[in-house]
C-alpha cells in the first residue's frame, strides 16, 4: 500500500505558483490556501498490514511530521514490554515511529515519537519521553512538560481487546 501525504510546511516560491493539490493541516496556521499551494509529497511505505496514514500534523521546524491519524492492529504478544504497566513499546507505522505505553491493566496510550518542535525522534525515559535534539520533555501520555517549548506529541485512539490480547489503534 502506498499513501501520499502532502506537506504544507515545505512551500517554495515555485511551488506556491504551481498550485498542485490540497491538504488539511492540523495546526490551523496553514489554511486551505496553504495546503493547496504544496506540491511536494513524501511517501510512506510500510511493513505492517492494515496501516493507514491519513493526514499530516504540523512540525514547526520543517522536519518530519507525525501522521494525524493511523490505523493498525497490534498483538500484545509481539511486544513483551507491554505485559507490564508502565511498559513502552516502539512500533513502526508505515515508516512513522510510534510508542505504545501501557498505562493500566486495561488502558494504553499510543503516541507519535516525532517531536512537534522540529521533528526529532523522542525516546522513552523513566518519566516519559525526551527529544534528543533540543531536549523537549513529555510525560508518558505525550504532554509537553519541559525543556524546549513545543506542543504535545500526537496521540492516537487506542482500544484494548482483552480476549484477543490486541490493540486497535486509530
Ligand atoms: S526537535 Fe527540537 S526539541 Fe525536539
Amino acid at each position: 500500500m502506498e499513501i501520499r501525504v502532502r506537506d504544507p510546511h515545505r512551500l517554495t516560491e515555485t511551488s506556491q505558483m504551481e498550485r498542485a493539490g490540497e491538504v488539511s493541516c492540523a495546526c490551523g496556521a496553514h489554511g486551505t490556501d496553504a495546503g493547496r499551494l504544496d506540491r511536494r509529497t513524501f511517501l510512506i511505505r510500510g511493513s505492517l498490514a492494515a496501516v493507514g496514514v491519513v493526514l499530516v500534523a504540523c512540525s514547526a521546524g520543517g522536519g518530519p511530521m507525525a501522521p494525524r491519524s493511523v490505523s493498525l492492529i497490534v498483538s500484545l504478544a509481539t511486544y513483551p514490554a507491554l505485559a507490564n504497566i508502565g511498559g513502552v513499546a516502539y512500533v513502526d507505522a508505515n515508516g512513522s515511529p510510534l510508542a505504545i505505553v501501557r498505562t493500566s491493566a486495561s488502558t494504553f496510550v499510543t503516541l507519535s515519537r516525532i517531536c512537534p518542535h522540529q521533528g526529532g525522534t523522542v525516546n522513552a525515559i523513566t518519566t516519559g519521553f525526551l527529544c534528543p535534539n533540543h531536549h523537549a520533555q513529555f510525560d508518558d501520555q505525550g504532554r509537553w512538560v519541559g525543556g524546549q517549548p513545543t506542543g504535545n506529541l500526537t496521540t492516537y485512539p487506542t482500544t484494548y481487546d482483552a480476549t484477543s490480547q490486541s490493540l486497535t489503534i486509530g
